[in-house]
């Protein structure tokens, strides 16, 4: 049965933008950031705390998360791979953090330069401090449905690194078809070898779309219990160490897939749609949201 309403997290200006050659404005940002806020998003990922030289983009993270018109009610989050980064938010004031593994050893390596065992030894401290300093901390798989360098990756090995997250205290686990390549029944196989290790309500889907299959393969998992999910406005994206990864599922997309489906998630799609508008405008990018396009002819 479908859930009775679904929790979006926003991930458009952080998997959004971190990806864009040219140089966009902490202030086009921060637009883009209050004008999600407007159209009734209640989650935002909104900036990465990692190296500057791997993901130039990100650069200005602090400038961003200090720089927030922060609204009651609404999560402002970033990306936090180590304690450098976690101690940088903090700085910055940030209450909710990501850490971000995968389930591929070979795209482990490529995106943040360790082993998954290294990657999670590593993670152990981030919790330990963000715990402390009372942050929660959200926790990506990424590769869940296939690596640009592994292949095929098994729905067990998912499951592991998914539990250990948990385990180690993320109070929810992400689960990222990082390259977009899975279908409807391998995603709801999955999400099944997850669901048994960690509480199907504490998984979330954050599907790309480079082959077209994210809509379905969400409505499959809806199918399974889950209910949030994360996507991009405009369907910008992709990630710098998957190469040919296309946008994040558009949040447009999701929203009106989900409105035909009597589903709830508090977002005015007419204000989504023209914060779609606005950031492809302000980047020079097509906007990849077909009913974005669909709703603006
Ligand atoms: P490293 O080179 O192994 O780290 O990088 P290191 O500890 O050896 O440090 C090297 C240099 O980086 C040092 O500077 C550090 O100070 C600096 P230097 O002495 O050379 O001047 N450094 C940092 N600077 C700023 N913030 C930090 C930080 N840490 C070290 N936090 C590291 C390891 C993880 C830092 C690096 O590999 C990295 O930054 N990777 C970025 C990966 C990334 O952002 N990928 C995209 C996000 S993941 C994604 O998109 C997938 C997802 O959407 C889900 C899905 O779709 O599947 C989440
Ligand atoms: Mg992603």
């Amino acid at each position: 049965t479908l859930p009775k309403s679904v929790r979006i997290v926003e991930v458009g200006p952080r998997d959004g933008l971190q990806n864009e050659k040219g140089v966009i404005s902490t202030e086009i940002k921060l637009q883009l950031i209050d004008k999600l806020a407007d159209a009734g998003v209640r989650y935002i990922e909104s900036a990465s705390f990692v190296s500057p030289k791997w993901v130039p983009q990100m650069g200005d993270a602090k400038a961003v998360m200090t720089g927030l018109q922060r609204r009651p009610g609404i999560t402002y989050a970033a990306l936090t791979p180590n304690l450098k980064g976690l101690e940088s938010a903090i700085e910055a004031g940030v209450e909710e953090v990501a850490v971000f593994g995968a389930a591929s050893e070979a795209f482990s390596r490529k995106n943040i330069n360790c082993s998954i065992a290294e990657s999670l030894e590593r993670f152990a401290p981030v919790m330990e401090l963000a715990k402390a300093n009372n942050i929660k901390v959200r926790g990506y798989v990424s590769c869940v449905l296939g690596c640009p360098y592994d292949g095929e990756i098994p729905p067990e090995k998912v499951a592991e690194v998914a539990k250990a997250l948990y385990d180690m205290g993320c109070y929810e686990i992400s689960l990222g078809d990082t390259i977009g390549v899975g279908t409807p029944l391998k995603a709801k196989a999955m999400i099944r070898a997850v669901a048994n290790v960690v509480p199907i309500e504490k998984l979330a889907a954050h599907f790309h779309d480079t082959y077209g299959q994210a809509l379905a393969n969400l409505y499959a998992v809806l199918e399974e219990g889950v209910a949030v999910i994360d996507s991009s406005v405009g369907g910008l994206g992709g990630c710098p160490y998957a190469k040919g990864a296309s946008g994040n599922v558009a949040t447009e997309d999701v929203v009106y897939m989900l409105q035909g489906l009597g589903i709830e998630t508090g977002i005015d799609l007419n204000q989504l749609v023209a914060t779609g508008n606005f950031i492809t405008d302000a980047i020079g990018s097509t906007n990849r949201s077909r009913v974005g396009l669909a709703m603006s002819s």
